[in-house]
């Protein structure tokens, strides 16, 4: 079992987000996975030119490092998204690797993952935070377990609690992924969403042939 951790502080190895995201990696590999750190900070990704070819063709007309980072995304049975809270948001740079993934969410490529998420801020807002990074997996097909967060105001004691709980919550994912936890709301939120998206995927045929390709070959769509 593959689980990636995605840090997106450019703080590097500073950065209080690392900590819980180190913390959940243990916990996973503690439980059997084998586990990769990416700091998407230090990667060359630029900003989606909104082209749609990854609609028409499924590939990125972009020549940079996120073509390689999807790969292990695609290739991991879990992923832990992390940021710190920069303006009540994620990073700029995290929030840079979800705008390159239309096609991810298009044709629902993290179906079947199962992801967690952490943050840290200087004050409060970390339900918000970790609930933009859970959404886009969700929106992407895949499910969340939960979150971690932590405010660093708290002090040294809140972040040793924060530490331990991330080392948990990175066992769970884990398990989680062994007994293929269900998610019934995700599910229906899912569903939902599919069903609406059906008529632009129809309305888009050239356009997004690609897209309209998976949709049939999934059986989402039928004609
Ligand atoms: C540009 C920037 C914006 C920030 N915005 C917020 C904010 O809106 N709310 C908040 O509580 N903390 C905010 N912070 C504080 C960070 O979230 C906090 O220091 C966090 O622990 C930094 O994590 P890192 O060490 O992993 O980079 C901001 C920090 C920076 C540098």
């Amino acid at each position: 079992m593959k689980i990636v951790g995605i840090s997106s502080s450019p703080r590097g190895k500073n950065s209080n987000t690392l900590k819980l995201l180190d913390a959940a990696l243990e916990g996973a590999s503690e439980a059997g996975a084998e586990v990769e750190s990416i700091n998407v900070a230090k990667l060359d990704i630029k900003y989606c030119i909104a082209c749609d070819k990854c609609h028409k063709k499924g590939e990125c007309s972009i020549n940079d490092d996120f073509p390689a980072l999807l790969e292990k995304l695609l290739a991991a049975d879990g992923i832990i998204w992390s940021s710190p809270n920069y303006i009540t948001n994620v990073t700029a740079q995290l929030k840079t690797v979800f705008d390159r993934c239309p096609l991810v969410i298009h044709e629902q490529l993290f179906e079947g993952k199962y992801s967690m998420s952490l943050t840290t801020a200087g004050g409060d807002e970390l339900d918000f935070i970790l609930d933009i990074m859970n959404n886009f997996m969700i929106q992407c097909g895949g499910k969340s377990i939960g979150g971690v967060g932590c405010s660093m105001y708290l002090g040294p004691e809140a972040v040793e609690a924060a530490i331990e709980k991330s080392r948990g919550i990175g066992k769970d994912l884990v398990e989680a992924i062994k007994e293929k936890r269900q998610y019934s709301e995700q599910e229906a939120r899912q569903q939902a969403w599919k069903e609406g998206f059906k008529h632009s995927v129809l309305a888009n045929k050239e356009r997004w042939a690609h897209n309209c390709d998976y949709w049939m070959e999934k059986g989402w769509i039928k004609e």
